[in-house]
């Protein structure tokens, strides 16, 4: 499939066409709500210090249990990440995607992989597509690694993937903790399974559309593992999540960590925790950068409600190695929430 950052640079005024299979209908389609970061209509802001302060942390709790049972999605501030690891990402993550294609190519996706410099979720020749190039690289355990797909430019590029990983490692495993604590369960089975950093990175590029509103950057879906980072690397927002049958525009403040739960982690904790539907829309004038990292649970896992979370004996979901889940997700195209609704019982 083409190059979008390339396409976007020939369809790019009004007497352009953009190609039938980038047109979305749905992108314009269903009311959206503008959210500003106060009030309830907003995605919950966690304070870490607040959780790890012993005069705070039940407070900040309760916060965390309604963020994960009803959204699905907050924002995490005093996250203890260093303003320079942030920033160090983000410069070299706005110097690789600016490099001429050519500069790019030299990390392409392989065939059937999704590793390296590409396209997302291509499986079909006749499926929609998304308005968004990415670089997918697996970054945990450090001896998965393969090395030709990290860039060499920016020089400091590798280094500040391994920089960024590495201080965002226990924000994942405390917030699991306080999850876990939040609805009264014992952290220790659920940590258990994520304990061993398994972590992959995708480093989306959304190029600027004059037809914003008729395409989409990334399709409706939910994240397959447990908990997803998401850092807004440039200040052009896009991230939309679906709560109560209607879309809600993320407004990521700034120097937040915007957290999502994943399908594995709505399974486990046998649906008290939720995984929301979202997707990302185009700015008409401006390209947007994002940066998820997810974080997976160990590869051999058979996924069911863990026996904790199973207080009152009714078992909601069904059994699923995550190699089938994965094989699942990789295989077929977005589709909202429509895969982890065929799981429950
Ligand atoms: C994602 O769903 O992983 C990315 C969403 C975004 O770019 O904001
Ligand atoms: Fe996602």
């Amino acid at each position: 499939v083409p190059n979008v950052q390339e396409l976007a640079g020939t369809c790019n005024g009004p007497d352009k066409q953009i190609p039938e299979r980038y047109i979305r209908p749905e992108a314009s389609s269903e009311e959206v709500i503008i959210n500003n970061n106060h009030g309830n209509m907003s995605i919950p802001i966690i304070d870490l210090a607040k959780l790890l302060s012993p005069q705070s942390s039940e407070e900040e709790c309760v916060k965390l249990r309604s963020a994960c049972q009803y959204w699905g999605f907050f924002q995490v501030i005093n996250h203890g990440v260093s303003d320079e690891v942030i920033e160090n990402l983000r410069k070299n993550l706005v110097e690789f995607f600016s490099q001429p294609l050519d500069a790019k190519k030299k990390y392409s996706q392989m065939p059937n992989n999704l590793e390296g410099y590409g396209q997302g979720f291509v499986v079909s020749d006749n499926q929609k597509l998304d308005w968004a190039d990415m670089l997918y690289l697996q970054v945990q355990p450090s001896d998965s690694r393969d090395l030709r797909f990290w860039p060499t430019y920016p020089a400091s590029f590798r280094h500040s993937i391994e920089a960024y990983s590495s201080e965002t490692e226990n924000i994942a495993l405390c917030l699991l903790q306080f999850m876990a604590k939040a609805v009264g369960v014992e952290p220790k089975s659920l940590l258990s399974i994520f304990e061993e950093p398994i972590k992959g990175m995708r480093m989306n590029y959304y190029p600027p559309c004059w037809q914003a509103d008729k395409v989409l950057g990334l399709s409706p879906h939910t994240d397959p593992g447990g908990l997803t980072l998401l850092l807004q690397v440039n200040d052009v927002q896009g991230l939309q999540i679906k709560k109560d049958g209607k879309w809600f525009s993320v407004n990521t403040l700034n120097g937040a960590l915007i957290v999502n739960i994943g399908d594995t982690l709505e399974i486990l904790s046998n649906g008290k925790f939720r995984s929301v539907e979202h997707r990302a829309v185009i700015n008409p004038s401006r390209e947007r950068i994002s940066a998820a990292l997810f974080h997976y649970p160990c590869q051999n896992l058979v996924i069911s409600p863990l026996p904790d979370f199973v207080k009152d004996g009714k078992v909601n979901y069904k059994t699923i190695t995550y190699q089938d889940l994965l094989t699942e997700y990789f295989t077929a195209e977005l589709d909202g929430r429509n895969r982890l609704e065929k799981m429950k019982l």
